[in-house]
């Protein structure tokens, strides 16, 4: 059945957000359409709207969102009906080296569900009948959405669906690049640049991991205090060369450093202050052009790793699953971590307090 629902979209790059009425189809075979309960605002779907991340539009934004399966379409045997999901922005062919190996953020066919549904179509369509693309095969900041049942993945309906959303990028994103990727060691001196919703998870993710020193760099004071309430155990107000503070404080540099911000003189910043044996994780998206400089010689005369990570080399059905059970069992903040919510009307709001650096986390909470 096609329902109408409201949508955040992006119609005119370096515009502000609009809300516009589409039309959602419902699901195919192998997928589900969904009644969005929540969705969070990232930085990833302002990159949308200026081009950094480079897609053209418009765009239905969204790719952080949970929300109760309402229709499943033909083969779908693994959700029904009710099920609470939280929404997944990878897409994984399940076949190629990387899908076999269990790292699908690698998956070979990665860039091909940008903006459309795995198959290449869409189920959306805009008021004036046009189909209307998706970020990220996800396209969840709407009421309604049908997608691919690889991008969702079921959850326990105890937890509350605000929370849940963070689950589909910051959180995963941030505790995934320190479990996952870096492997964060107990006892280990961690730095982080950026303390926005990313940066947040990364603090609380060396928190869980046992990190002994964890120091959070920001160009905003607001952002220091919250990094402290979600690990940090010192802060340092970006200066235009943190390194020199934080060899000091760590005797040498960092074990490792996370760049969350998306500016790659900050990822060399990272790469600089990192000690002998460190590792530098480059979390943050930079513009298409953007590039990292690092002094050659470092890399072998001090043995210093220089990586990134995406969507925090997750399995989103392992990993989800786990960030909630951290949650439940009282380790993983998730309720501090919204600042504000926001009515789908308010969306151009929500977009303009995560550029002004306003929120932890901004997330658009659907009416019932
Ligand atoms: N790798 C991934 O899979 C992945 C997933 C999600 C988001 N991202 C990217 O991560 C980045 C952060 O996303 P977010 O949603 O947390 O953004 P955000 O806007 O909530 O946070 C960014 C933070 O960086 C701070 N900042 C800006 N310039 C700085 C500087 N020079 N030094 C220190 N701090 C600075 C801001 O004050 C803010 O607190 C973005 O580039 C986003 O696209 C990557
Ligand atoms: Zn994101
Ligand atoms: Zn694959």
């Amino acid at each position: 059945m096609t329902r109408k629902a409201k949508a955040v979209v992006c119609r005119e790059l370096n515009k502000p957000v609009v809300v516009e009425e589409i039309s959602v189809e419902g699901p195919r075979r192998g997928e589900a359409l969904v009644k969005i309960a929540a969705c969070g605002v990232c930085h990833s779907d302002l990159s949308a709207t200026n081009g950094t991340i480079p897609l053209p539009p418009p765009l239905i934004l969204g790719h952080e969102a949970a929300g109760e399966v309402v229709e499943v379409g033909e083969g779908v045997t693994g959700l029904k009906p009710g099920d609470h999901v939280v929404s997944s922005f990878i897409y994984m062919c399940g076949e190629c080296r990387f899908c076999a190996a269990g790292r699908p953020v690698l998956c070979l066919e990665q860039g091909k569900a940008l903006t459309t549904l795995p198959d290449g179509t869409l189920r959306t369509k805009d008021a004036s009948g046009k189909p209307i693309s998706i970020f990220s095969g996800c396209g969840v900041m709407a009421e309604y959405a049908t997608i691919h049942v690889d991008n969702l993945v079921k959850i326990d309906p105890k937890v509350p669906l605000d929370r849940a959303a963070l689950v589909g990028c910051a959180v995963t994103t941030g505790v995934g690049a320190v479990f996952n990727t870096a492997k964060v060691k107990p006892g280990a001196s961690v730095a982080v640049f950026g303390c926005g919703g990313v940066g947040l998870n990364v603090i609380q993710g060396a928190r869980i991991a046992g990190a002994g020193r964890i120091v959070a760099i920001d160009t905003m004071q607001a952002k220091l205090d919250l990094a402290k309430q979600f690990g940090a155990t010192d802060v340092l107000l970006a200066s235009e060369d943190p390194v020199k503070a934080l060899k000091k404080l760590t005797g040498g540099g960092p074990d490792y450093a996370f760049e969350c911000v998306g500016n790659g003189e900050l990822a060399a910043t990272a790469y600089r202050s990192i000690g002998r044996g460190g590792l530098a994780v480059v979390v943050g998206v930079a513009k298409p052009g953007d590039s990292t400089a690092v002094r050659t010689m470092t890399l072998p005369f001090e043995e210093k790793t220089l990586t990134g990570s995406y969507f925090g080399s997750c399995v989103p059905r392992v990993d989800f699953p786990r960030m909630l059970g951290l949650y439940m069992g009282g380790q993983l903040k998730l309720d501090e971590l919204i600042t504000r919510r926001y009515a789908i009307e308010e969306a151009p709001a929500a977009f303009a307090d995560l550029e002004s650096g306003k929120n932890a986390r901004g997330v658009i909470v659907f009416k019932g």
